[in-house]
């Protein structure tokens, strides 16, 4: 339901987390659009806000995924975690996550942290012991956790189900369903023994927990899918769940009977949040200053989750702190809103580490720079379904919105005052209808956008900014500066003057999507200190004095060429071909002299939307050619090209211009037109054949 916005608007501190991924894999692409990037983008933009954040992370290190990997590569989980923490924190890193603390599980000071809560459940009389069934490896002399058992499903029959469910039919299995099972660590046959675990009693809270999210979604909106989840576990009704295992990787449980088994890793990995936050506080040198997150009662707490994690964050952990908090000691608060969103597919499937599907971020981050996939990724979230990446797509938004909106206004406003202004902020006289309608946009733009990020709608919020983009580039083209800086200067300056404040106002609200990009046109612009500390709301006005000296332009984004991205592969089937030509002989194909050429100079044909006349180099011979690519190319990104030319053509005349040859392009039937280019570097007049 629509949020009470006023509720919300004096809330000074707020408390961000994004899901601790397990240190078991890299993590992908999936991940980041999953979890990490919107709570990035949200930790950002309230430091710009003025807010007093937080934002927690860190690796969960236990659990059955640890081991599975660890036996699977025939190492200790340890030698799994380490490598996988350190890499995690490095791609993180890489991606420009701001975390104020990414820590991990395994520290002394979390399993302290995991034991006090169960100690004091326990204390407190609210877990039950309970005797239960389950599989045991004798020759490996340990209980089998779900995963660690396959079987026959008794559903459809298929061999080699799970033991937590059947890949093939989808049914949810307990292991003891299974039929023949056997044991994934010896392959033998498992038997049935009893063991004791401790239970948290999830049922008991479940009244309060639906008044929890019921509340919650009033005040502060929450995602319609995550309260499909929550309404769901609740129809189904909740149940009491073990809090312990019989495994020995994970947090040991000081309790007599117990010394073979661990906390269950959901029960110690929630509870990382609030150890991460202790070791922030202790690295300050302010070893209470966790206290002030996670016990003030003023603090807004926000859990980034990917859909998976929803149970956890809106049902079990909010019931661990309920329980706490019912002690009368320290209050915990509980998350204000768990925005989760769905996934991120590749090629039609859910990128998943386990599978080995996808695209990790370290090799992606090896080829590309980072703010072109932080762009794709924001604009295109999961929020409320599962989206796709297509390289096509993170092509298309570098070049045609990065590159060509935003870099190129940048960069054409910083030369023309550079050429043109000493390099300086030219004084703007009276505004004219175009300044004043780029000056509304720019007023609106930031509350726009802001209100959009307050409810977690970052594409929307992203889409807001982008068009102040927009409306600067065409603020620009239409102001035509190059013309007025003759014919009326003081005009020309006020354009310059406007695009100037423009410009600061991008970096501002750019900043929490695309960080490094923004800190760099901070400093085009010669402004002192960081993008990332002004103020959001000084972003609606013009803020550059008059004789501001400027710093030096420099490039933001690079395209990215056709032949440097992957191919999506699963693409759409190809429209039937154009039926053959009639057949030729190798002689005949002979007769064309077809050379490489460089594009030396180009510019458009007057009175024409279609033709360009390019110079080009043929090895020793310039010529010139008449091409009609003017409606795919802009005629400065062709300067220094390599293309293909037929050098015995006949020449002709198009529009009273001079052709002396031909430059071949490859046209699609949807009317896309590519030049043909050698993809490496070869000299001009080497023969195409
Ligand atoms: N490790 C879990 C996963 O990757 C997420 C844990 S979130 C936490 O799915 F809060 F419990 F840590
Ligand atoms: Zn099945």
């Amino acid at each position: 339901m629509e949020p009470d916005r006023e509720l919300m608007s004096d809330t000074r501190r707020i408390l961000i987390t994004a899901a601790l991924p397990y240190a078991n894999a890299p993590i992908h692409l999936g991940h980041l659009s999953g979890a990490y990037l919107p709570a990035d983008i949200y930790a950002r933009f309230q430091r710009l806000r003025g807010r007093d954040v937080l934002f927690i992370c860190g690796s969960d290190e236990h659990g059955v995924a640890i081991t599975l990997a660890a036996d699977k590569e025939k190492v200790t989980p340890q030698a799994i975690v380490d490598r996988y923490h350190a890499m995690n924190r490095e791609a993180f890193a890489a991606f420009g996550m701001s975390f104020d603390n990414y820590s991990r599980t395994s520290i002394p000071l979390h399993h302290a942290t995991a034991v006090e809560f169960l100690l004091e459940f326990n204390r407190r009389g609210i877990l039950k012991e309970k005797k239960e069934k389950q599989l045991y490896d004798e020759k490996a002399a340990m209980f089998l956790p779900d995963r660690y058992v396959e079987g026959t499903c008794p559903v459809c029959g298929n061999p080699d189900a799970r033991g937590d469910q059947c890949e093939r039919c989808g049914t949810f299995l307990d292991p003891m369903q299974l039929l023949n099972p056997r044991s994934k660590i010896t392959g033998d046959t498992p038997v049935v023994r009893e063991t004791t675990h401790l239970y948290f009693p999830l049922g008991a809270y479940q009244k309060r927990l639906e008044e929890y999210v019921t509340r919650s979604d009033e005040a502060d909106g929450w995602k319609e899918n995550v309260l499909q989840y929550c309404r769901g576990w609740f129809r189904e009704g909740l149940e009491d769940r073990a809090v312990t295992r019989d495994l020995t990787w994970g947090v040991k449980i000081p309790l007599p009977g117990y010394e073979t088994k661990v906390i269950y890793v959901w029960f110690d990995a929630v509870l990382g949040y609030i150890s991460a936050t202790k070791e922030w506080a202790l690295m300050k040198g302010r070893p209470d200053a966790w206290k002030e997150y996670w016990l003030g009662s003023d603090t807004k707490y926000v859990a980034f989750i990917g859909k998976d994690n929803v149970v956890f964050h809106t049902i079990v952990f909010p019931a661990m702190l309920m329980a706490w908090n019912d002690g009368g000691g320290d209050q915990y608060v509980l998350p204000a809103n768990v925005p989760a969103n769905e996934f991120l597919n590749f090629k039609g499937q859910k990128f998943s580490k386990s599978r080995g599907w996808g695209i990790d971020v370290q090799d992606f981050l090896a080829k590309y720079p980072v703010d072109p996939l932080r762009y794709t990724l924001a604009t295109g979230l999961p929020e409320y379904r599962d989206a796709d990446f297509t390289w096509r797509d993170f092509q298309a938004k570098n070049n045609n919105e990065l590159a060509d909106i935003l870099g190129n206004f940048v960069n054409r406003t910083l030369q023309f005052a550079s050429r043109t202004f000493g390099n300086a902020v030219p004084a703007a006289g009276p505004p004219g209808e175009l300044d004043t309608g780029i000056r509304a946009l720019m007023d609106r733009t930031p509350g726009a956008a802001a209100a959009l990020f307050e409810r977690y709608r970052f594409r929307d919020g992203l889409m807001e900014v982008m068009n102040l983009a927009r409306g600067a580039n065409k603020y620009f083209n239409d102001s035509e500066p190059w013309k007025t800086a003759k014919s009326d200067p003081a005009r020309c300056a006020t354009t310059i003057n406007v695009s100037i404040q423009l410009a600061r106002s991008l970096a501002i609200l750019m900043s929490p999507v695309i960080p490094g990009s923004c800190e760099k046109i901070w400093q085009m612009l010669g402004l002192p200190g960081e993008a990332a500390h002004a103020s959001w709301e000084s972003a609606r006005t013009g803020a550059l004095e008059a004789g501001h000296r400027l710093g030096t332009a420099g490039i933001l984004f690079t395209k990215i060429e056709e032949s440097m991205i992957e191919s999506d592969g699963a693409v759409p089937p190809a429209p039937p071909a154009e039926p053959a030509a009639e057949k030729i002989t190798i002689d005949e194909f002979r007769k064309a002299d077809l050379r490489v050429g460089k594009i030396l100079r180009c510019e458009p044909v007057a009175k024409s939307e279609k033709l360009l006349k390019l110079q080009v180099e043929i090895g020793t011979e310039e010529r010139q050619i008449i091409a009609g690519i003017a409606r795919h190319y802009r005629p400065e990104d062709l300067v220094g090209r390599l293309v293909v030319v037929v050098a015995n053509l006949r020449p002709a005349t198009i529009m009273k211009e001079e052709s002396h040859g031909m430059v071949l392009a490859a046209s699609a039937p949807d009317g896309t037109l590519v030049l043909v280019s050698p993809v490496s570097e070869i000299p001009s007049g080497a023969t195409v054949k």
